[in-house]
């Protein structure tokens, strides 16, 4: 069989062709259909050294990505819970006036062991375990999350 130079172009021009439909099509269909990447497994992270930080005080630290919100009572006691409210996933945060958790976007109310109290969040904020050791602060998945 022998190619003439129409069927050399033919094949030439598809084969460019459906390599430039190729170089389009790719990259949208891995925008719409993003490759599924797993986050990786944290189960602690290190907050900080206790004595740093000031009692009555609340602080926004990652645990991979998800937000938690550490607290220092006016007791000195440690609580973490997480900082993504239930109502409709707005950050947290802690008000030293009224020892409680705000939500600020529809004025969401948590106590301290992050039972949610007023406005319309539906579900309390998960807790996490806290612990010192020397001198540094461990947040720590509770045992249900792991
Ligand atoms: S998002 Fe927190 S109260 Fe609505």
């Amino acid at each position: 069989m022998s190619i003439n130079r129409r069927n050399f172009l033919n094949i030439f021009l598809g084969t460019g062709f459906l390599g430039w439909v190729g170089s389009i099509l790719y990259p949208l269909i891995s925008y719409l259909i993003p490759p599924k990447v797993s986050e990786a497994k944290i189960q602690s992270v290190k907050a900080g050294i206790a004595a740093d930080f000031p009692s009555n005080s609340g602080k926004i630290i990652k645990f991979g990505r998800k937000p938690v919100i550490l607290i220092k009572t006016n007791k000195n006691k440690f609580v973490a819970l997480s900082a993504t409210c239930t109502h409709l996933d707005c950050i947290v945060r802690y008000r030293a006036d009224t020892n409680q958790i705000l939500c600020a976007c529809h004025n969401g109310l948590y106590d301290l062991k992050g039972r949610n109290i007023s406005g319309p969040p539906p579900r309390p904020l998960t807790a996490f375990n806290v612990n010192i050791l020397n001198e540094e602060i461990i947040i720590s998945k509770p045992s249900e999350m792991s």
